[in-house]
């Protein structure tokens, strides 16, 4: 179906890199994977950009565990549960939620200061929460810090090595197992690295959509990858649009945390109603794909007569200075747009933030491929099922992070390296010549035709034609385009198309994928049945 390389590349041509453990990507589910691999063997960890990035640096609400008092797993696995829509895999979220409070505690073990107040952690609640239980830190600066902590752990950690600026290509293979990895230098080198294991860690894939929360760097890399391996992916038509991103022509992709609504922040329609109570019994902290689509309906409503009303959240009640004490990156970001939020709305509206699906693998990170191991958002092992409760994510890095190291350990133990050079078979065949103005271009309309017919709301329709778009572009995938922005582009067909593939195929709703041609079969149900018409 696609072609196994995307660079045409004779392994014998360049000196080689050898280390035990390669980890594709610097972010919460890569540090931490390789903070408990560098027990076991040398461990190169890969960033595409500056060491270290990705999605967990702008992680703004908080890592979700089952930490206090009134608090338990089993409360925890139920509104994880709840918030899946009936999709998630058990033996994963118990998992999950079990073994959470003890990498919370390790965290803080490592030197992450959670917010406190008079000794105990402060703990706010996010949507589909049935009690608080988010900790956060620097209010809503949890992701930086965490990672500024892993960094610096790292760093001092004997067995570690960073490459920054460094693309990983594709990954290499003899006789059915996962060998290695070929990477782009920073100065735009390929060479190979040869390891006893590779894990993928390379995060999400928000930048094939229009309005995404995700950095640039989310371009599907690692699942394109191993699907051009032929490992096998799972529940990729679940893509989970974050309701309230800040909607201003000035800034792109800026998150309004969920957390927000969390100490009360109501979202307001262009009347000033709140409406979500019209929507379900949570209100304002419904799951997540319930509030997306409510927000979509409230836009629609005025859509015919023109540009689409827009929704507001209202945060002018909180006491005073409070909002700059509890979220001081978004009143600082807010501000400098001219909005101050203790006395002004917010205008957000929904953004493609998180892939519920990916590459499949078991609780230990395994695929299926030999050799090759996945975990944070890249990886499926099924907790998040349809829809992924709010802040789970960072939880799901760190439970399937350590794992993932566990099991890539053994596997280092368990198979006698056999590492020979060789040559790529690449099926490269199309050597008309891309312009970069011509990639953008297609970029942009992949971009945008994945907002309009894979988005918030899809139908047969939209991903038919979607589909026939995507192989329009599929001879692209057979030119040697070897820079980042053209390696990028490939990876980001491949993953559109199991994207639409897997939303064709899903024909009724479910969590996140919502169907207007198809009853739903969800779950967390709507209170009125949502049925807004498609928007752009
Ligand atoms: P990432 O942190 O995305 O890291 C991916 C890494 O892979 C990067 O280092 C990148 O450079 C590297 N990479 C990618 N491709 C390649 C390649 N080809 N070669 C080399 N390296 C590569 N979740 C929560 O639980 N709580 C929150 O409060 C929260 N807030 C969020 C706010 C925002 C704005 C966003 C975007 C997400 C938020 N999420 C939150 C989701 C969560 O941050 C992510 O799901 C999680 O951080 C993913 O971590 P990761 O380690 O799997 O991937
Ligand atoms: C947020 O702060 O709203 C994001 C939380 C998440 O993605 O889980």
């Amino acid at each position: 179906m696609f072609p196994r390389y995307l660079m045409n590349f004779d392994l014998n041509s360049t000196s080689a890199d050898i280390t035990d453990f390669v980890v594709i990507g610097s972010g919460i589910a890569g540090m931490y994977c390789a903070l408990h691999l560098s027990a076991y063997g040398r461990v190169l960890v890969i960033s595409k950009d500056k060491f270290p990035d990705g999605s967990s640096l702008y992680a703004q609400g908080g890592i979700a565990a089952a930490v206090g008092k009134e608090d338990s797993p089993a409360i925890h696995l139920r509104d994880t549960l709840a918030a899946g829509a009936g999709v998630c895999n058990l033996k994963a979220v118990k998992i999950l939620t079990e073994q959470g409070p003890a990498h919370i505690k390790k965290l803080m073990e490592i030197g992450v200061p959670f917010d406190q107040k008079a000794n105990s952690i402060c703990l706010t609640r996010e949507g589909a929460h049935s009690i608080p239980r988010i900790l956060h830190a620097g209010g809503d600066a949890t992701g930086k810090i965490i990672c500024q902590v892993l960094a610096e752990k790292l760093a001092s950690t004997a067995n570690i090595y960073v490459l920054e600026n460094t693309m990983a290509v594709d990954l290499l293979s003899q006789e059915g197992q996962c060998t290695g990895v070929l990477v782009l230098s920073k100065e735009g080198r390929p060479y190979p690295i040869y390891s006893r294991a590779v894990v993928l860690a390379s995060g999400g894939i928000g930048q094939l959509y229009e309005k995404t929360t995700n950095p640039p760097g989310a371009t599907g890399d690692g699942i394109a990858m191993a699907a051009r391996m032929g490992a096998g992916t799972i529940h990729m038509e679940f893509v989970q649009f974050h309701p309230t991103m800040l909607d201003h022509e000035n800034l792109q992709g800026f998150l309004i945390s969920e957390a927000v609504r969390g100490e009360g922040a109501v979202l307001r329609n262009d009347k000033g109603e709140s409406f979500m109570p019209k929507y379900h019994a949570l209100a304002d902290l419904a799951p997540r794909d319930i509030v997306t689509r409510a927000i979509y309906s409230e836009m629609a409503r005025g859509s015919s007569k023109g540009n689409s009303p827009k929704v507001y959240l209202d945060a002018t009640g909180f006491a005073r200075d409070f909002f700059k004490r509890r979220f001081p990156t978004i009143y600082n970001t807010c501000n400098q747009l001219g909005i101050n939020p203790s006395s002004d709305m917010i205008p957000v509206t929904p953004g493609a933030h998180y892939l519920m699906g990916g590459i499949e693998t078991d609780t230990w990170g395994r695929t299926s491929i030999k050799g090759l191991f996945a975990c944070g958002e890249v990886a499926c092992n099924g907790a998040s099922g349809a829809n992924r409760l709010a802040s789970n994510s960072l939880l799901e890095c760190l439970v399937f992070g350590y794992r993932t190291a566990k099991a890539a350990s053994c596997q280092y133990e368990a198979r006698t390296p056999k590492i020979k050079p060789l040559t790529l078979k690449y099926t490269g065949q199309n050597t008309a010549r891309v312009t970069k103005a011509k990639l953008q271009e297609y970029d942009r309309q992949l971009k945008k035709s994945m907002q309009t017919n894979v988005g918030v709301i899809r139908d047969a329709r939209g991903l038919n034609s979607q589909m026939k778009f995507l192989k329009r572009l599929f001879p692209l995938l057979l030119s040697e385009l070897g820079s980042r922005e053209g390696l990028e582009l490939q990876n980001k067909i491949i993953v559109s198309y199991l994207i639409t593939q897997g939303a064709l195929t899903r024909k009724t709703s479910c969590g996140a994928h919502y169907r207007s041609d198809a009853q739903s079969s969800s779950q967390s149900s709507d209170k009125q049945g949502i049925t807004p018409s498609k928007m752009h």
